[in-house]
Formats: structure tokens, C-alpha cells, sequence
């Protein structure tokens, strides 16, 4: 693969104008580089004002054959995935591409022996082990459509999405394990599929040997039937178009959205970013610390490493354990060359001793990644000087679970960085900032809201089910243009930084959650009138979560404190853990406009402790109440 490779600033210039003057042209000379059943026809066809797009019209191909197959020859006994486990006494497994084939088809013929066929969704709700990995290409494989549910999420949300996506297979299993704990999860699942009369089997890893309930007629051991099945399986023929797989955001109202990606043009954008921003070489060792869970895993710890022939590291723990040395252990242990975390996890390891990072030898490093929220200056410094020693550039990538793949971000080598900047548009994408009258800004140093006007390959195509629901979000903000939800700067020099959400959406810990979602939670609290969530800064998590509580009696003399665990509780059940409140205020009323809506501007700048200038609050139906809630602030 080589296609457009950047190895410079120059050739950035270059290669960034070409993608945007023969988009058609550009992305067809990288497709060219991939194993195709049969080329395409057309390279794009679109029309975003109906939010319609399609890259590589009647191409067919199956992406295992680009991430697995075709390694064999050149690569079989390189080692595919490193998997560390969380306890680092129990021994890290190299998967190499031939062992990778192997397992892979293996869960492949096992999927088929259950009956799922191409088109079919199939849940996957797992720890961060090998089997991940393998059920997910597996689904690829045979054309089912993945869709994996973080295993951090509540029995709820797991239900929730096992219904909206239809799936009749969900893999899981006995357990994980996380830090010093042990996650119960088929007990969760247990109490997800009540709620799931149309799941048909559960196929369970043994992780953990903990001893669980299995349900006859549904649940079955999955690596019995491993072991029986034939290591050899015949990869799909799959359109370009197909589905690939589905997986849950967010949104900042009402359901989760299932975001729909597509198999060509998602592979070919996560191969291309992945080997040009991270400048990955043959050799190289890439560790994403994302979980699979979320895209980050989905695009760099699988599809876009797997797809150029990489050594990928799966990681099952947690940064914290045994010890805040522990990530730095792993990169000196597998001499990792590209290490790609989140600003949580940065700020929470330089909250402790330097001592954690110098006592390992992180020399093998070459090149930082950051995602899932904006980076601050301090914390980027501390990435900079004390992982990467001032030597590897830090390449602060811009992008969403709908994007598929990087957006804006240096290129590692080549684009020089700035603190806090996500810096320029990958080839191929064209951001623009619009104003509140919906024109399009032309000039630098300029702040607004960040859309995309062209379309990439990597994007989303749909949410399942829903494509009116799509356009809404997506494309009517502003029309034909693709809206991101975020808010940027824009520099002298045309680089963009990303100044956060502009929606209902509050970025925790690098955790997209939408407000909507966690207040239906609270209210279905018997004690609740009705609630309001906002995001404020927090040290670590970058945002925390502020609730605002009106309960039906407002002279409710229960304990607060009472009330506030419990609410909190039927947020974890309801969503995750991750959903946790930090704060909790308990209000006689909520500030609110003369059509309804509660203004969440003025609680977001209470919570922030920032009442100095609350802005107009003139059009508020019940102003009195902001005096009351700024007085009895927590
Ligand atoms: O607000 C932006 C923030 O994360 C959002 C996307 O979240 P999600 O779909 O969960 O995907 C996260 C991983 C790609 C964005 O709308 N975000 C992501 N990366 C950055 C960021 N904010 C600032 N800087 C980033 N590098």
C-alpha cells in the first residue's frame, strides 16, 4: 500500500489539494491498492442535502480478505494482535496473521452452524480479550453485521440496542476483568434479554471460570464448539455498500443512534489514515488503548492496523493497575512505536509521580496519539515531555464514531504540531465553519461551527432504521453540509481547534453522553418531578456531570443523601457507571423558556461556578428561580 503516502509538509500540500480537485480520482488510486472480487463502477455517487452517499459503486469484496488473507503469503507468522491481559502475571498471546485466519474462521463456521446468515446483526458484548477481536472479524467474514456494545455498559442499554438492531446472537461472556475487579457480565446479560424475547442463542467465552447460569435452549460454551469447527471458511462477497457493522452513540435527544458503516469505503479510510498519520512502517508495534467498545477500537486497534498488515495490541486492563506504571510497563515490554490514548488517561497519570514513566525504557516510541476530546495545553505537555521525551510528535486526531476514521489531524513528521490544535484536514476532507446565519466563514481566526461539505469515504451512510433521523442531525443544521455537533477555531495559519460540543452532547472521560438519555433516567426516579443535565469542567474527566433535581415534592424532607445514591444507582442501571453525577442539586424549579425548553446555557454556567455574566435571561419564564439555584449551589 502506498498510494498517496505522505512523508512530508510539502507533500501534504500536494496530496491534500489533489484529494480535493479529483476527489474520484484520488481515492480510486488508494482503492486500488486492496483485494477486490470485482472493481467498481463509479467511485462516488452523492447527494448530502438527502444525506446520500456511496463510495465504490458495485464494487465487491469482503474486508477479512484485506485484513487477513492477503497477509498470509508475506505475513503469516508475523504477529497480528498482541494481546496483554489485565494481570501482567498472566502471560501476553501473539496472534500471528496465520493463527488470526485460523480463529477467525473457525468463529465464522460456528456463526453459520447457528444460522446467522449474510445481513443478519449479530451483539457482541465482551471484555477486551482475543475473542473480540475474532467475533467481530468472524461477523465480517460470513456478511453479518457487527454490533459490539461496550461490555462497561448497563443491562439496559445493552437491551436497548440488542432491540433496535434486531440482533438474534449475541456473544459474551462469563465474565471480565477489570483492574482489581471482576466484571459479572452474563449476569447482565441474563437480565438484558428478559427484555429480548427474539434472541435466539448466546455463545459464551470462558474468561473469567466464574460460575454463571446458563439458559437451556439459548446459551452455549463457544470454545467447545471452536474447537470442533473447520479452520477454513469461505469470506462473503460483499458490495461495496453493505453493512459492516453498527455501533451506538449518543445523541442529545432520545434513543441511542445506531451509526451504520459500510465495508469499502470505511476500509479503505481507516487503512489510508491509520498508515499516513501514524506513519506506521513494517515493523512497527501500534497501541490503541481504546476498548472495542467504541470506534477508536473499531478503526485503530482492528480494521485500520489489520487492513495494512500491523502488529496491533490489545490491551484488557486499565491504566491504574497493579500500578500508575502500567501502561509505560507495556510499551516497554512489546517496544510499542505508536501509543494512541485519551486525554483522561493523560491527565490522570500526570496527576501522579514522573517516577511511574522514567523507570521504563519508552525509547521504541516514535509517535503520541490523542482522541476523544480536546486535549489542554498542560496535559499535552506532559505527553509531550515525559512519555514521548520531546522526540514524537503528538498527533492530536479530530474525528467521531460517525466519521469512521481521522478527520482533522497532523500527520505525524510532516505537519508541525501546536498544543491544543488538531491542526489540518486529512486528505480528502473538506471542514468548513459556519456562522449563526448559516454562511459559510471564509477567513482565519475565526470560531464556529464545524461541518464537513464533501463527502469522505469513512462516513456513516445511515442510522439503522431511522435515515430520517440521519439527515436531521447530520445534514439540516446545515444544509448539504455534514454537521459535526462540534465547535472550532480556526487559526492565522488555517489550523483548527476543537473548542467542544455545541449540542445537548457532555464528553465525560472521553464517553460521549448525551444529556436526554441520563435525565429520562432520573426522572423515571418515583421522587422526580423532572431534571436537567449539563456538563462542567472537571480536572481529569475533562467534563463532569451536574445534575439539577426537582423533586414532585418540593418539601421532600428525605434524606437527601438517600436520594442522591439512588439516583445515581438508576443511572448506572439505566446506562453505565460512566453516567455517574458528581454533582446533584436539588431545585424548586428549573429555569425555563416561555415555549418550555430549560435553558441549559444558564445551569451549564452555574454548575461551571461562572455566574458572572448569565447572559440574557429576559426571556426566561420564571427568572426567579436562577437567583435560588445560584444561592443553594452546591
Ligand atoms: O466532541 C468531539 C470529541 O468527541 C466527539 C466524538 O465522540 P465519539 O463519537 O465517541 O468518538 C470519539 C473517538 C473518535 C467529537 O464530536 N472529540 C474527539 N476527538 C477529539 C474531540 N474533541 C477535541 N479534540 C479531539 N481530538
Amino acid at each position: 500500500m502506498g498510494a498517496y503516502e505522505i512523508k512530508s509538509l510539502e507533500q501534504y500540500f500536494k496530496v491534500y489539494k489533489k484529494s480535493v480537485r479529483e476527489p474520484r480520482k484520488f481515492w480510486s488510486k488508494i482503492a486500488e491498492d486492496f483485494v477486490w472480487y470485482k472493481k467498481w463502477d463509479k467511485v462516488l455517487e452523492h447527494r448530502l442535502e438527502d444525506a446520500e452517499v456511496k463510495w465504490f459503486v458495485n464494487g465487491k469484496l469482503n474486508i477479512t480478505k484485506n485484513c487477513i488473507d492477503r497477509h498470509l503469503a508475506k505475513r503469516g507468522d508475523k504477529t497480528a494482535i498482541i494481546f496483554e491481559p489485565n494481570d501482567p502475571k498472566e502471560e501476553a498471546q501473539h496472534i500471528s496473521y496465520n493463527e488470526l485466519y485460523v480463529r477467525v474462521c473457525k468463529m465464522a463456521n460456528v456463526l453459520r452452524d447457528q444460522g446467522v446468515k449474510k445481513g443478519d446483526r449479530v451483539c457482541i458484548y465482551l471484555p477486551m480479550i482475543p475473542e473480540l477481536a475474532v467475533a467481530v472479524l468472524a461477523c465480517a467474514r460470513i456478511g453479518a453485521i457487527h454490533s459490539v456494545v461496550f461490555a462497561g455498559f448497563s443491562s439496559t442499554a445493552l437491551s436497548t440496542r440488542v432491540r433496535d438492531c434486531g440482533s438474534k446472537v449475541l456473544i459474551t461472556s462469563d465474565g471480565g476483568f477489570r483492574g482489581n475487579k471482576t466484571i459479572d457480565l452474563k449476569s447482565i446479560v441474563d437480565e438484558a434479554l428478559e427484555d429480548c424475547p427474539e434472541m435466539e442463542s448466546v455463545l459464551v467465552v470462558k474468561r473469567t471460570g466464574a460460575g454463571i447460569d446458563m439458559k437451556k435452549g439459548r446459551d452455549i460454551w463457544l470454545q467447545p464448539l471452536l474447537e470442533e469447527a473447520s479452520g477454513e471458511s469461505i469470506a462473503e462477497v460483499m458490495d461495496a455498500e453493505d453493512p459492516l457493522f453498527i455501533l451506538y452513540t449518543s445523541g442529545s435527544t432520545g434513543r441511542p443512534k445506531g451509526m451504520l458503516h459500510t465495508t469499502a469505503g470505511y476500509m479503505i479510510y481507516t487503512a489510508y489514515t491509520f498508515k499516513n498519520v501514524f506513519q506506521y512502517e513494517e515493523k512497527d508495534v501500534f497501541w490503541c488503548t481504546a476498548d472495542i467498545g467504541w470506534v477508536t477500537g473499531h478503526s485503530y486497534i482492528l480494521y485500520g492496523p489489520l487492513a495494512n498488515g500491523a502488529t496491533t495490541v490489545m490491551f484488557e486492563g486499565v491504566p491504574s493497575y497493579p500500578d500508575f506504571g502500567r501502561f509505560w510497563e507495556v510499551v516497554d515490554k512489546h517496544k510499542v512505536t505508536q501509543f494512541y490514548t485519551a486525554p483522561t488517561a493523560i491527565r490522570a497519570l500526570a496527576k501522579e509521580s514522573t517516577d511511574w514513566v522514567t523507570r521504563y525504557d519508552l525509547s521504541s516510541l516514535k509517535v503520541l496519539g490523542s482522541v476523544g476530546e480536546p486535549i489542554n495545553e498542560e496535559a499535552w505537555h506532559w505527553y509531550n515531555d515525559h512519555v514521548g521525551n520531546k522526540k514524537c510528535p503528538v498527533v492530536d486526531t479530530w474525528w467521531q464514531t460517525e466519521t469512521g476514521g481521522l478527520m482533522i489531524s497532523p500527520v505525524a513528521f510532516a505537519t508541525p504540531t501546536k498544543p491544543t490544535y488538531a491542526t489540518l484536514p486529512l486528505p480528502g476532507v473538506q471542514p468548513v465553519l459556519m456562522d449563526e446565519k448559516r454562511n459559510e466563514i471564509e477567513n482565519n481566526q475565526v470560531v464556529g461551527s464545524l461541518c464537513i461539505k464533501f463527502p469522505w469515504p469513512g462516513m456513516a451512510r445511515t442510522i439503522w432504521g431511522d435515515h430520517r433521523r440521519y439527515k436531521e442531525t447530520y445534514f439540516s443544521a446545515f444544509p448539504g453540509k455534514y454537521f459535526s455537533g462540534d465547535g472550532a477555531l480556526r487559526d492565522e495559519v488555517g489550523y483548527y481547534r476543537i473548542t467542544g460540543r455545541v449540542d445537548d452532547v457532555v464528553i465525560v472521560s472521553g464517553h460521549n453522553l448525551g444529556t436526554a438519555p441520563i435525565e429520562d433516567a432520573i426522572n423515571e426516579h418515583p421522587a422526580v418531578a423532572e431534571s436537567a443535565i449539563v456538563g462542567f469542567p472537571h480536572e481529569v474527566k475533562g467534563n463532569a456531570l451536574c445534575g439539577y433535581i426537582m423533586l414532585k415534592e418540593t418539601g421532600e424532607t428525605r434524606n437527601r443523601e438517600n436520594l442522591t445514591r439512588e439516583i445515581n444507582q438508576h443511572i448506572s442501571e439505566h446506562i453505565g457507571p460512566i453516567a455517574k453525577l458528581d454533582k446533584i442539586q436539588f431545585v424548586n424549579g428549573l429555569p425555563k423558556t416561555r415555549s418550555g425548553k430549560i435553558m441549559r446555557r444558564i445551569l451549564r454556567k452555574i454548575a461551571s461556578g461562572d455566574t458572572s455574566n448569565l447572559g440574557d435571561t429576559s426571556t426566561l419564564l420564571n427568572p426567579e428561580v436562577v437567583s435560588e439555584i445560584i444561592d443553594s449551589a452546591v
